[in-house]
């Protein structure tokens, strides 16, 4: 059986897999309704949030989208902080739908500096949004966003947030640290297959709604939200992966937030020493290492695409190849989701067999 390590979709657990195959419901009817009304309480406790959480078909970019359709006008004054290809993502949308977008770009790899977002927000008053990712899965970085949100409200500003590849794996108490409206999907640590897009919105993020120009319709927040009153979603809802995320968010309760946590940054902390101690070296600065997903650094000769054909092809592991600009210079392994700590010992044990037959000249 194949291992995949990819930073998502991740592997699903045997009782998701099975409740995939059930019929289908009337998504007007009574049982579905019961569904999507303990999917939202689970998730609220999950992303431990008081306010508004939707639930939208849609992978992760769509609800970047719906985040910027839903809350922005065309002509507004943006500041998207971005240290990667997701970054640059939400920025390239909010630009798309017309929105007048700073980009405020950190080197990749490296954390966004705070105090070069707050100096942003100084010397411009009429930003009206910031846009962020906290955890950029293109470089392994998990950025500071309790001090970024801190910064953004010293402003009074709104605070988007992409937290695909994190919420539900690190850290992040969304009403704690002021968030006002964010995404993620159901693909990364929610044990669940790609297909739907979870955001909460609180009371500011509803204000920008109500003010916002920018044209919508199928990702209408108001549509979501009135119909969630009468426990349904506006569309037709992808049913098998309905299902699918009802049962991994009892297994996560049941796990508990504060374990999966714990579990991850375990499994992060034994990825980055066990590629440490082959001799490669962490592409992300390590005081932000990300705890979902650990990008290493091609070096020594190391051929990142023999790597990762040879470890496909003949040890059947799949990790995660660079992204753009870093598309040969870093592989990236998975580790969100379900997974232990002998799924990340059996990738390690496979790299030290396969990095000298891909040209890797370190210790290995
Ligand atoms: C941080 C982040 N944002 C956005 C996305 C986009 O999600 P999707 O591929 O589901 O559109 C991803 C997917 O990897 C991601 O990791």
């Amino acid at each position: 059986m194949q291992e995949l390590r990819i930073p998502g979709p991740t592997p699903l657990p045997g009782e998701v897999l099975q409740v995939m195959s059930r019929q289908m419901i009337n998504h007007r009817g009574p049982e579905f309704g019961q569904m999507l009304k303990k999917i939202t309480a689970n998730l609220k406790q999950l992303f431990q949030t008081k306010n508004d959480v939707l639930l939208l078909t849609g992978v992760g970019t769509g609800g970047l989208e719906a985040v910027i359709v839903n809350t922005l006008s065309p002509g507004e004054r943006i500041l998207s902080v971005s240290n990667g290809a997701f970054g640059n993502r939400f920025a390239s949308i909010a630009r798309q739908f017309g929105t007048d977008v700073n980009l405020l770009s950190f080197e990749w790899g490296k954390p966004v500096d705070v105090d070069v977002v707050r100096q942003s927000l100084q010397v411009d008053p009429k930003i009206k949004a910031v846009l962020v990712t906290h955890n950029e899965t293109s470089t392994g970085i998990t950025n500071d966003l309790a001090a970024i949100s801190a910064v953004v409200k010293e402003f009074d500003k709104l605070l988007l947030v992409d937290a695909v590849s994190s919420l539900g794996s690190i850290y992040l108490p969304v009403d704690d640290w002021n968030i006002d409206v964010v995404v993620t999907a159901s693909q990364k640590g929610w044990m669940a297959p790609p297909g739907l897009a979870m955001i909460s919105i609180n009371q500011k993020g509803w204000q920008a709604h109500g003010e916002a120009k920018i044209p919508r319709y199928y990702w209408d927040f108001t549509h979501a939200k009135n119909y969630l009153k009468k426990d349904q979603t506006p569309w037709t809802p992808p049913l098998n992966i309905v299902y699918a995320l009802s049962v991994s968010l009892e297994l996560m309760l049941k796990e508990g937030l504060s374990n999966i946590i714990t579990r991850h940054a375990q499994l992060a902390k034994t990825a980055r020493e066990g590629v440490k101690s082959l001799g490669l070296s962490l592409f992300a600065e390590e005081s932000h290492a990300s705890n979902t997903v650990t990008a290493v650094a091609a070096s020594d000769g190391l051929d990142v695409k023999k790597l990762l054909r040879i470890l496909r092809d003949e040890h059947q592991i799949i990790l995660g190849g660079g992204q753009q600009k870093l598309d040969g210079k870093i592989f990236r392994i998975g580790h969100l989701g379900w997974v232990t700590e002998d799924d990340i010992k059996s990738v390690l044990s496979a790299l030290k067999v396969v990095l000298p037959q891909a040209g890797f000249r370190g210790v290995s």
